[in-house]
């Protein structure tokens, strides 16, 4: 694991920078700087490659990739619960109400015990890490404390994170033991992690502080429009479920007239800065309103296999100019890898593009047009994620900070198989989609810092 901060890497890159495809940069020269941003990128057939290259190896600065190994960038996880970690794989056999209440809420409520939440996130920010998410836009718990603690840990591990304490104060929707005590100190607790994050001596920029209203039916009138003014003094993100399930979706329609993306807008909780997670039952004028205030939504396949009661419409939202990411939702989705969401992703378009259910006619089944390939379940897990936050990440690309991945296909017991003879460059990259795991990947860089220790590149 070599720092790279201040060295130009000579390997092969893929990235999707745009939404129509990948790009394979074979042989190229990424040239990072001492801050760990990409300060150019080169390849063979530049007119300056051979003397940079050149110039790199005589002083010392030159870092080669070694042989049959590639680089992507590092995944951006754009819907997280990170207090869910410990019941990863777990009660997903219950509808999305009752699994809140039985299980989640009881979770959740153990972070009052820092402790407990250290050795969590410790353990969580370390597993995402290695299996190459170097950017999570998380939910924490509403405890202030525990969240100042996955700051904390973000920051030792070198994680970009934005990061929320969920505000939730709703005496009738939220059980006693775990709600704000009150409107004010839950608006107190959201201020209160801004100015930790902002005042944080080590973090120079790595992690973001996000209002987090749980969702609709957790949260007050009061508090989501105390919520909303803060948003709107402090320029943070915003990150809250939207229209998720059948339940969700309705609670929304019975207590507001409206769906719950017009609600949110009336609180001032639709912006730019925006991440809407799930957004299953948003309807045509629910995108539009998405797309003109330039939010944006996690969508989050296999956790709507369990909770949503249907499946993302991805392809009308990104035709709607909705800007769109993936997140794993763990644990309402039961894996923490960005890898596996890529094919749930997919999988997920395909089944609502033919539908699933042979007793209709095959052409009544399905919403035609709905499926996405792998190029573009690679852009959502990465230049997508980005620019939804608004980030320079997700791809290579001069300005951007260097967060990447190392795929080594040559390890042991790896089911990601390579044959660089008959292989093209579309067949690694879908491969490495379809078929790579956490063994393969073998180095983690944010910023062009080591963030895993796990082999040398
Ligand atoms: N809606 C409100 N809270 C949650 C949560 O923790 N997970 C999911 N999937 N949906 C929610
Ligand atoms: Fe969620």
């Amino acid at each position: 694991m070599t720092d790279l901060r201040g060295k130009t890497i000579a390997g092969s890159f893929f990235h999707a920078p745009e939404p129509d495809g990948f790009q394979f940069l074979e042989d190229a020269l990424v040239a990072i700087d001492a801050g760990g941003d990409i300060a150019a990128v080169m390849a063979p057939s530049d007119a300056g490659y051979a003397a940079a290259r050149e110039n790199a190896r005589n002083n010392g600065t030159l870092v080669e990739i070694p042989a049959g190994c590639f680089l992507l960038p590092g995944f951006v996880d754009l819907h997280i619960h990170a207090p869910q970690y410990p019941q990863l794989g777990k009660a997903l056999d219950v509808p999305l109400e009752d699994w809140l209440h039985r299980h989640t809420f009881p979770l959740e409520a153990r972070y009052a015990d820092a402790a407990f939440a250290r050795r969590n996130y410790e353990a969580l920010v370390g597993d995402l890490l290695a299996g190459g998410t170097t950017t999570a836009l998380y939910f924490a718990t509403l405890h202030t404390e525990a969240t100042r603690i996955l700051v904390d840990i973000c920051v030792e591990h070198g994680q970009r994170a934005l990061v929320g304490k969920v505000a939730m104060d709703s005496e009738a929707d939220c059980p006693p033991y775990y709600r704000d005590a009150s409107t004010e100190a839950g608006l107190a607790g959201t201020r209160a992690l801004i100015d930790y994050v902002a005042g944080h001596a080590a973090n120079h920029g790595l992690v973001h502080a996000v209002v987090t209203p749980r969702f609709i039916p957790s949260c007050t009138d009061a508090m989501l429009e105390g919520l909303g003014a803060i948003a709107g003094e402090c320029g943070c993100h915003v990150q809250t479920h939207c229209s998720e399930s059948d339940w969700a979706h309705g609670y929304g329609l019975a207590r507001y007239g409206v769906t719950d993306t017009e609600a949110l807008d009336r609180f001032g909780l639709l912006t730019r800065r925006t991440v809407l997670a799930h957004s299953n039952f948003i309807t045509n004028d629910d995108m539009d309103r998405i797309a003109a205030r330039g939010a944006a939504v996690a969508h989050c396949p296999l956790s709507n296999a369990y909770f949503a009661n249907s499946i993302f419409p991805l392809r009308a939202a990104l035709q709607k100019g909705v800007r769109v990411g993936l997140g794993t939702d763990i644990s309402g989705g039961p894996s923490a890898s960005m890898i596996e969401a890529q094919r749930m992703a997919i999988a997920a378009s395909r089944m609502l593009e033919t539908g699933v259910d042979p007793a209709l006619p095959a052409a009544s089944r399905g919403r035609p047009g709905s499926r996405i390939d792998f190029a573009l379940a690679f852009h959502l897990a990465t230049a997508g994620g980005g620019a939804a936050l608004d980030l320079p990440v997700g791809s290579f690309r001069p300005g951007f900070h260097f967060d990447a991945i190392l795929i080594n296909p040559n390890v042991a017991g790896s089911t990601l198989r390579i044959d660089e003879h008959t292989d093209t460059s579309a067949d690694m990259l879908e491969k490495t989609i379809y078929t790579a795991s956490k063994s393969n990947i073998s180095s983690v860089w944010v910023g062009g810092r080591p963030v895993t220790g796990r082999s040398s590149a």
